[in-house]
């Protein structure tokens, strides 16, 4: 288990690459399953959560053959079910039940357990394999679906308490492609992530219309080819180094970005009184921090709106800025640990129930913090670049989960942090 020392006080210059997308890359990868062809896929970041697909991939049955960004996955006969050891380490597991109940017609996925960021349930998940005529039992902690006639399209109504599901709409977007007629999906996720998993599956023969819009039309079709992809820039990890340019920055430029993915991140940034440039292609973007930089008020929402996976990030940057500042998090309301964590390193921030109201204090000073889930230690890796001293990051491992070599990228940028075994 590694530790993560980062220097503070020191600042970042320069310019780095973006990986492809981890959020892309899982549904993407479970997709490869709708077909016995191969499929390759590129940009598949090398994080954990990308390493738990492929290990799941390959329980199912598939061949899998990874060579740095590009993987290769050729199922074959697959089997329907995904075992707790592995789903259990990764909540994204889930992905696979649509594409194992398009292909098998009976699947038996476990349910993945509890999580740090908030209560997590699937319950939208089985709504929508239900809808496509699936029976569906709950066992000894696994769910187990069969529809022995095979999936029949239906409207299904994808809205949860707290807005449209990302996965579920994935989910219920890869079992419909291969279900008997059409599949209307309303109040669908419309996440960048989601339109590319649509863009993959429309590639491999499938007929989908309106992905990126609140409903998602699917036609049925008998089968479906492999194909080779390149997933999208990842637009979490670009907002997390945005807010690091921010915070300590010295003009630093980041490469293969999608400025249409990037407009609730840098709007903030703008509003912060930052400075944002994107080139004419909208493929790299250039942050300066301002001169005087102020706070400003965050709610995160279902995209286009502020992603809940940059509220940490951006917490951390707000904890630094002068000013009162109010973030509130509508999908995740308990996502909030990273905050504890920066007041052990002076920050002045008070969580009341899913709201942080976050006074910008001068200076941070450094602390050993544990890092509680991925985007928590983005943050804290944030944190401390601007504190003064050398705080220690433990728990890597979360941030292994979803950063590709955050490490080599920030010292690629002059930051002063080491990897050492903890
Ligand atoms: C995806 O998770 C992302 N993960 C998450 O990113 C991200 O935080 C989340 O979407 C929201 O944008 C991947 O893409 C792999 P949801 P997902 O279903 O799809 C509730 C990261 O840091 N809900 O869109 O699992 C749920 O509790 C990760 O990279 C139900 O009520 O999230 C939440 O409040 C963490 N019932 C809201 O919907 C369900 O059956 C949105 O969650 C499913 C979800």
């Amino acid at each position: 288990m590694d530790k993560l020392l980062v220097h503070g006080k020191g600042s970042l210059k320069g310019s780095i690459n973006i990986s492809g997308s981890k959020n892309a890359s899982l549904p993407i990868l479970a997709a490869t399953l709708l077909t016995d062809d191969a499929s390759i896929v590129r940009r598949v970041p090398d994080v954990s959560d990308t390493n738990y697909m492929l290990q799941i991939l390959r329980a199912l049955g598939a061949q899998v053959e990874r060579s740095s960004g590009t993987v290769r996955v050729e199922p074959g006969e697959i089997l329907p079910e995904a075992p707790y050891d592995l789903v259990r380490k990764m909540r994204a597991s889930i992905c696979v039940m649509g594409p194992i109940m398009a292909r098998v017609g009976r699947a038996k996925i476990s349910l993945p357990g509890g999580c740090v960021i908030g209560d997590r349930p699937v319950d939208l998940h089985v709504k929508a394999m239900q809808g496509l005529g699936a029976k569906v039992v709950m066992e000894g902690g696994d769910i187990i679906l069969s529809a022995p006639k095979g999936l029949i399209g239906a409207e299904i109504d994808m809205r949860g308490k707290y807005g449209p599901t990302v996965l579920g709409t994935d989910n219920l977007m890869m079992a419909a492609v291969l279900a008997k007629g059409t599949t209307v999906i309303n109040s669908a996720a419309s996440e960048p992530e989601v339109v590319d998993l649509a863009d993959f599956l429309i590639s491999m023969g499938a007929r989908i219309k309106g992905a990126g819009t609140r409903c998602i039309i699917i036609e049925g079709v008998d089968e479906l080819k492999g194909i080779e992809h390149t997933v999208i820039p990842d637009r979490i990890e670009a907002g997390t180094f945005m807010a690091a340019a921010a915070m300590v920055g010295e003009g630093v430029t980041l490469k293969r970005v999608r400025k249409e993915h990037l407009e609730a991140a840098s709007g903030k940034l703008l509003e912060c009184g930052h400075l944002v440039e994107f080139n004419e292609s909208g493929t790299e973007v250039r942050i300066f921090p301002g001169e005087t930089p102020q706070g400003c008020d965050i709610s995160t929402a279902p995209y286009p709106g502020f992603p809940t996976d940059m509220q940490a990030q951006f917490t951390a940057l707000l904890a630094i800025t002068p000013g009162i500042s109010v973030v509130e998090d509508t999908i995740f309301p308990q996502r909030f640990m990273h905050c504890s964590e920066m007041k052990r390193m002076g920050a002045d921030i008070k969580v009341d129930g899913g709201r942080a109201v976050v006074h910008g204090v001068a200076s941070l000073s450094a602390a050993p913090v544990m890092a509680s889930d991925l985007r928590a230690s983005a943050a804290l890796v944030l944190a401390a670049l601007a504190a003064e001293g050398t705080t220690e990051i433990n728990r890597l491992y979360h941030i292994d989960r979803g950063y590709e070599h955050i490490d080599e990228k920030l010292l690629q940028l002059g930051g002063a942090v080491e990897r050492v075994p903890a």
